[in-house]
């Protein structure tokens, strides 16, 4: 099995695709897959989740710690680096099962002579402010070498600096860079120890850096270790003492013994989630890929942070959180670790008064959560998020003011978690109000159309953000009628199950709008309709009377490789092409309210229209593709998709704007592909539904899912379906596949389902 991801030599070029490809995270802090002597012109970043900042009036984003891991090596007083030097023999390695990475370099030194300098180091799952390194050095021939490490407090930052006072200290041998942030006055704090065994130690005073000078005997391997602690005012009120702690706590117990608690969390992480996929080696490697990058940025311990659009990967995207966290990356967490999606939506309750704060700012009741949400729930998204490559000038765009469906998003993704996981106690705990809140900011959105007696959604931007301020989004529309409904479902569980809480939360809403206002809408609120002859559903009013242009033919107009095709004039707005899966991605959340017709006709209708301008756009093709039993369709979409990390073919600059980093939402996205749609796993609360359509060359998936406690293993293949229950299994789950009867099964049973044979289209 393949759990290696690696390069064999070393090109300059790949340095900021690799950067991402081999990060390393464990949701409070991602550190990205640079090498050891590299600094901020390489990117070198330590991303901690949570903690933002503001300089001028730049674009808010996270913070960036200082590097306690810089480290470079010097041979009779040549600094080796790849940058500089052509290595003879170099590998980058990543071990996505242990969370792991590796690199060893070799140079050419004198005399013919070799110097191979190898460094690994994880991000440790156990203590989560722990970054832990060990590395070597081994010459073939004497030399005199010289070793600099220390901390890099020169930090990489897209719209910094936000680190001010910066200090440096020695005590205890422990280096200690202390500073804060510039906005909330944070304290940043990295603790850095290196234990050396060998040579001599020179640290100028104040110097955040250290130089170990010794000769080097040929043959011999000189060995030493790093430890280094990030902790901020967030998350103590004594960060330094804390990170000094936990360094010498680190040191004492040792890079094995740490490195093993690091990996026995990993096996219990993976125990939880790997997904198997027999048939395909490319797929296995891709899906697994994807399920490492979503483990590595999931927020286990604190409900205060989500998952930003880049993960922990850098700044880009402000570090914000968008509808990817809901709409992508919920069912992956959902299926093999439900208690990250608590946190997750605890996160979008203790932003709740910034979602009011955005309503009210726009005239509106209710919430109205955050385009691009931080720590406050704030908006991040400005009104000029594009930049114009023809005038130079911000472009005006209406992400935040019209992408109104943030808030049906987030009521979906609080649903899903009480459906699924039976946690009632996240309604009393903050999510009826945001569910009651949103219903409201839609019910004073909407618009009452006396001649056509019927509520309406106007002037809003749907997942397509090509097409802007559209009237009647068949997507928003849809998830707005689901909020109004869950917000009824929620006062009706409450009011029988937890009469008590239910009066206390609903006082507030008292006076309306509320249950009475949400009904008399739902009773007449429109929600764009398949046409009867084509079947299609109109993405919004008047989508058909635009230019219906093929995507070549636009391509063919570009004047620009960086222009943008949305916005006041982008090529695609007065055609129907679209950014993204919009009415495609409607009909894959609420599949089972279409006919596999309907889902075709408009699978094939919207696909050659769809630019995959979004790496969230190809998993919902293959989603739907796999649902309508063509899962060859869908397996590019799927391809596409769970590689983009790995190929890095993703736009990573917009004229000197960075934008790269990696895609959770696509990482999810790949998930979902591979089993809620090839395997056809579809549980939400009620019974395990399996419908499988798996690819032509797969096998089978097997893989582990977390149903209300219970942790069971299923092998899904072209014709049966077996569940595996562990011996403290409860027995309480119904299985039911292709729509048959539904089976249960007891504790360390192996029930195996025949499938009768599918019609595919391949
Ligand atoms: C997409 C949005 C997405 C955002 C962050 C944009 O390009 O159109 O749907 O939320 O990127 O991933």
């Amino acid at each position: 099995m393949n759990w290696i991801v690696k390069e064999s030599c070393f090109d300059k070029q790949l340095v900021t695709t690799n950067g991402n490809k081999y990060m390393l995270g464990n949701g409070y802090m991602g550190y990205r897959g640079t090498l050891e002597e590299f600094s901020k012109t390489e990117l070198v970043a330590v991303t901690l989740a949570g903690l933002y900042d503001k300089e001028g009036d730049k674009w808010r984003e996270p913070v960036n710690a200082p590097n306690g891991l810089l480290t470079k090596v010097f041979c009779n007083d040549q600094l080796l680096s790849v940058l500089d030097c052509e290595p003879v023999a170099h590998t980058q390695e990543l071990n996505i099962r242990n969370a792991i990475h590796h690199r060893s370099t070799e140079y050419a030194v004198s005399d013919g002579g070799a110097l191979t300098f190898t460094a690994d180091r994880f991000v440790s799952q156990d203590n989560l402010h722990l970054l832990v390194s060990k590395y070597s050095i081994r010459s073939t021939q004497d030399c005199r070498v010289a070793i600099e490490t220390g901390i890099d407090v020169d930090v990489w930052d897209i719209n910094g600096p936000h680190l001010y006072g910066q200090k440096v200290q020695l005590k205890d041998e422990v280096l200690i860079s202390s500073s804060v942030s510039g906005e909330l006055k944070i304290p940043v704090v990295v603790a850095e120890r290196a234990y050396f065994s060998f040579g001599e130690e020179l640290l100028e005073d104040g110097a955040a850096v250290r130089r170990i000078s010794f000769d080097a005997r040929a043959g011999e391997t000189y060995e030493w270790f790093k430890y280094v602690a990030v902790y901020t005012g967030l998350d103590a009120d004594q960060p330094e003492t804390e990170a000094v702690k936990s360094v010498h706590a680190a040191e004492a117990l040792g890079y094995e013994a740490l490195f093993k608690a690091h990996r026995l969390l990993w096996d219990e992480r993976w125990s939880h989630s790997d997904v198997i996929i027999e048939g395909d080696e490319a797929a296995q490697f891709a899906l697994r890929y994807s399920i490492y990058q979503l483990l590595i940025i999931a927020p286990t311990v604190s409900e205060k942070v989500s998952i930003p659009a880049r993960g922990l990967s850098g700044q880009v995207y402000k570090g914000a959180v968008f509808w990817d966290t809901e709409m992508f990356m919920l069912p992956f967490f959902l299926h093999s670790d439900p208690k990250v999606v608590r946190n997750l939506m605890m996160y979008r309750i203790h932003t709740l008064d910034g979602a009011r704060r955005k309503a009210a700012e726009y005239g509106f009741l209710g919430a109205f959560y955050a385009w691009e949400s931080q720590d406050t729930g704030d908006d991040a998204c400005t009104l000029f998020n594009v930049n114009d490559v023809f005038t130079g000038r911000p472009m005006r765009t209406y992400f935040r003011d019209k992408q109104v469906h943030i808030s049906g998003d987030v009521v979906h993704g609080i649903w899903k978690y009480v459906q699924f996981t039976g946690d009632e106690s996240l309604l009393t705990s903050g999510g009826a109000e945001v569910i009651w809140e949103c219903a409201r900011f839609f019910y004073s959105y909407a618009y009452y159309n006396s001649v056509k007696q019927r509520f309406e959604i106007l002037d809003v931007t749907g997942p397509d953000e090509y097409h802007e301020r559209v009237n009647n989004n068949a997507f928003t529309n849809a998830l707005v009628k689901e909020t109004l409904e869950i917000a009824l479902r929620t006062a009706a569980l409450l009011e029988a199950k937890y009469p008590e809480e239910y009066s206390q939360l609903s006082a507030p809403f008292s006076s309306g709008p509320f249950l009475k206002e949400f009904k008399t809408m739902l009773d007449s609120f429109y929600v764009p309709q398949p046409d009867p002859a084509s079947l299609v559903i109109e993405q919004f009013d008047r989508y058909h009377t635009l230019e219906d242009v093929e995507l070549t033919e636009l391509k063919s107009r570009v004047l620009n490789k960086n222009e943008y095709f949305g916005g006041g004039n982008g090529l695609a707005t007065t055609t129907t092409i679209l950014k993204q899966a919009d009415v495609v991605l409607m009909l894959n959340l609420f599949k089972h309210s279409f006919s596999k017709e309907v889902k075709q006709a408009n699978w094939e209708f919207y696909e050659p229209r769809t630019e995959h301008g979004s790496s969230l756009s190809p998993c919902i093709y293959a989603l739907v593709a796999a649902d309508i039993g063509s899962p060859d369709w869908g397996y590019p979409y799927f391809m596409r998709t769970a590689t983009v990390d790995l190929t890095g073919e993703s736009k990573q600059y917009v004229g000197d704007l960075y934008i790269g980093g990696t895609h959770p939402a696509a990482n999810g996205g790949a998930w979902m592909a591979a089993v809620l749609g090839f395997a056809g796993l579809d549980y939400d609360g009620g019974v395990v539904h399996i419908n499988p359509s798996l690819p032509k060359h797969w096998q089978s998936v097997q893989l582990p899912v977390t149903l209300r406690g219970d942790t069971i293993q299923l092998r899904i293949s072209k014709d049966e379906v077996t569940v595996i229950t562990a011996a403290d299994y409860s027995g309480d789950l119904v299985f039911s596949v292709q729509g048959g009867e539904g089976k249960s099964c007891s504790a360390g049973e192996n029930l195996r389902l025949a499938l009768s044979k599918r019609e595919y289209k391949y």
